[in-house]
């Protein structure tokens, strides 16, 4: 149980609270405990009244006489009894304002610290988790903690002190009747743990499978136009009865177990006060005690089940929150392989970048990307990157970025080191526009106007300025939202050609002094192409820019062309220069030169 140490601290935060709810419990207990003796007492004294030869002999408890007004003793009692329901009532109110509170505080805490890890951690830690690992961490882990820090931990509170209370007043009436009383009670404790272990996992089942229901009627439904187009509904319906089948078998046989478990408790109860009658009848022809203690013995064993019951339910919470509390701890200590160093430098406006024997391999799959790459970019130039597929141009890009940092060599940028660098503000140096496009749920504003970016930043665009510059303002006028039209599931579809356009004025808005476009404008026609090319070219002389592309045709004003080739730089110049050579920027260029 040693995970579960780790919310100690977040139990601290709430100590007040807690402490302020396990004194209502103690509290409420007390009183809870007091009912069996009112109804002991009004026994005894019906039992005494019917046996009495003379009434004046007859005396209460608490030296009530009765002959007076013989109803007054029982009246008295009742009227107690309601009084201590409704304050002891009121007592479990506040228990549970204070602890299952401060537990949905805690929870609200532990969700913000593993929403800011998850932001803070890097590429390669989303590389290696599936979005839905990622989310039940976020949120069935995290209520099974809750579970253990609300509803678990006011239980245990619960039945420690209703335990203590109630054993100690059975003890006091009478050790013998209690020990024999007590002897059901772990089996039925032990045999609930066991049944409720089965219902927690044949729970578990249910949900795996409903959640693989959920995600295959998603797949279909996305996948519907493929679907329709190869004539496979047939084949979607036989699977998802198929899948539906599973689920059901796994929902009976659940019920099954789930049945068994009230008969048990019943059962384990009815033991018990079978004991009290037998034993405590017994007792009182002894004369050990009186018929009123028995009477009280019954509610105590009563009293007692559910407590027993929930020692194996509190128990079952408790191990799995632990279960849970480790994998999010594993987590909450995982380190970002890309950090940003304790005094980062601020990188200055315009610089100059070198890649130096610059290896990376891919720490997944070891996959060698880019190999002792040597470049020099000077501000203000403008750098093309060609290559075929997988020869590591989106690396290269990811590289700069930081996403990931080199294996071996290093990456600067006016001589200091990228990893120096202050790598909040070295990013937002670079106007980057990814491989695969990226558009939220959001307006095409908010879109564009993405990162607020550097207030002083005198560049700093309107998003009309960037989304023309990016060759997509007319399109976004003729919407008919214009810039506030919604994009995404609940909005238009756009082509894959306006998204990239989008994106790239995204990049643009803030005037980055360094703008990076991974094959950013693949799905743009030849002419917008043009006309964004000629924008870029336009930009002051301080700005650099990489364009990672496919298409050479367009290349022809580039100062400087790369040509990647299984992670290494085969060719290097300008067009006139690469023209001249034998090699793969010729063929290129004269397949794609229209003829
Ligand atoms: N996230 C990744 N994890 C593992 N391997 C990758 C990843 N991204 C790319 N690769 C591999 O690295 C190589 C270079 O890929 P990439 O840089 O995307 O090439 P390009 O952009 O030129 O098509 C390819 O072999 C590719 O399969
Ligand atoms: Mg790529």
């Amino acid at each position: 149980m040693k995970e579960l140490r780790k919310l100690n601290q977040y139990l601290w935060r709430h100590r007040y609270m807690l402490l302020t709810g396990t004194i209502f419990v103690a509290m409420a207990n007390m009183l809870k405990v007091f009912n069996p003796k009112i109804v002991g007492w009004a026994v005894d004294i019906v039992y005494a009244t019917f046996n009495a030869e003379d009434m004046n002999s007859v005396e209460g408890p608490l030296g009530i006489q009765l002959n007076v007004a013989p109803n007054a003793g029982l009246i008295i009692l009742a009227c107690t009894f309601i009084g201590l329901a409704l304050i002891s009532g009121l007592f479990t109110f506040i228990m549970r304002q204070t602890i299952i509170v401060a537990s949905r505080r805690i929870e609200y805490d532990l969700k913000n610290d593993i929403y800011a890890q998850y932001q803070r951690l890097d590429q390669a830690f989303y590389k290696k988790n599936n979005t839905g690992d990622l989310m039940s961490r976020a949120t069935e882990d995290v209520s099974r903690v809750r579970m253990y820090l609300g509803p678990a931990l006011m239980y245990g509170i619960n039945l420690f002190f209703l335990i203590t209370f109630v054993l100690l007043s059975m003890v006091q009436i009478d050790p013998v009747l209690t020990a024999w009383v007590l002897i059901p009670l772990p089996f039925l404790s032990l045999s609930i743990y066991y049944v409720n272990d089965k219902i927690n996992r044949g729970s578990e089942a249910i949900q795996r499978q409903l959640s693989f229901l959920t995600t295959s009627a998603q797949e279909f439904f996305s996948g519907i136009r493929v679907i329709k187009s190869y004539a496979q509904e047939e084949m979607a319906i036989d699977q998802y009865a198929k899948d539906s089948e599973e689920y059901k078998q796994r929902s009976i046989h659940l019920a099954k177990i789930e049945s068994i478990f009230l008969p048990l408790m019943v059962l384990m109860i009815g033991l018990s006060t079978l004991l009290v009658i037998y034993i405590g009848g017994l007792r009182i022809i002894d004369g050990a005690i009186t018929p009123g203690n028995m009477a009280e013995f019954i509610i105590y064993v009563n009293l007692l089940t559910w407590p027993v019951t929930s020692i194996g339910w509190v128990a079952s919470i408790i191990q799995r929150a632990a279960a849970s509390q480790k994998r999010i701890n594993e987590f909450l200590s995982a380190e970002p392989q890309v950090s940003t160093p304790q005094e980062g430098q601020k990188p200055s406006k315009t610089g100059l970048i070198e890649f130096k024997d610059v290896s990376f391999v891919y720490p997944e799959t070891g996959i060698q990307a880019l190999n002792k790459v040597n470049l020099t970019i000077k501000p203000g130039e403008r750098i093309a990157v060609i290559g075929r597929t997988g020869s590591g141009k989106s690396s290269l890009a990811e590289l700069m970025m930081r996403m990931y940092d080199p294996k071996e060599g290093q990456i600067t940028y006016n001589g200091v080191d990228l990893k120096d660098l202050d790598l909040h503000a070295w990013r937002q140096t670079i106007g980057y526009v990814p491989q695969d496009v990226f558009l939220f749920s959001e307006t095409i504003e908010d879109n564009i106007q993405f990162s607020p970016g550097d207030k002083q930043n005198e560049g700093k665009m309107a998003p009309q300025i960037a989304a023309q510059h990016a060759s997509i303002h007319e399109e976004i006028t003729s919407f008919h939202d214009g810039y506030e039209t919604l994009v995404g599931e609940r909005g238009v579809t756009l082509s894959g050609g306006q998204k990239q356009r989008i994106s790239l004025a995204r990049a643009l808005v803030n005037s980055p002094s360094i703008l990076l476009l991974d094959d950013s404008l693949s799905a743009v026609d030849a002419e917008t192409e043009a006309r964004i090319l000629e924008y870029l070219d336009s930009l002051d002389k301080e700005t650099t820019a990489i364009i990672i592309t496919h298409r050479i045709f367009s290349l022809l004003d580039f100062d400087k062309i790369i040509v990647l080739d299984q992670g290494s730089v085969i060719q290097r110049g300008n067009h006139e220069e690469l023209y001249k050579q034998e090699g793969f920027y010729r063929e290129i260029y004269d397949k794609q030169r229209p003829q």
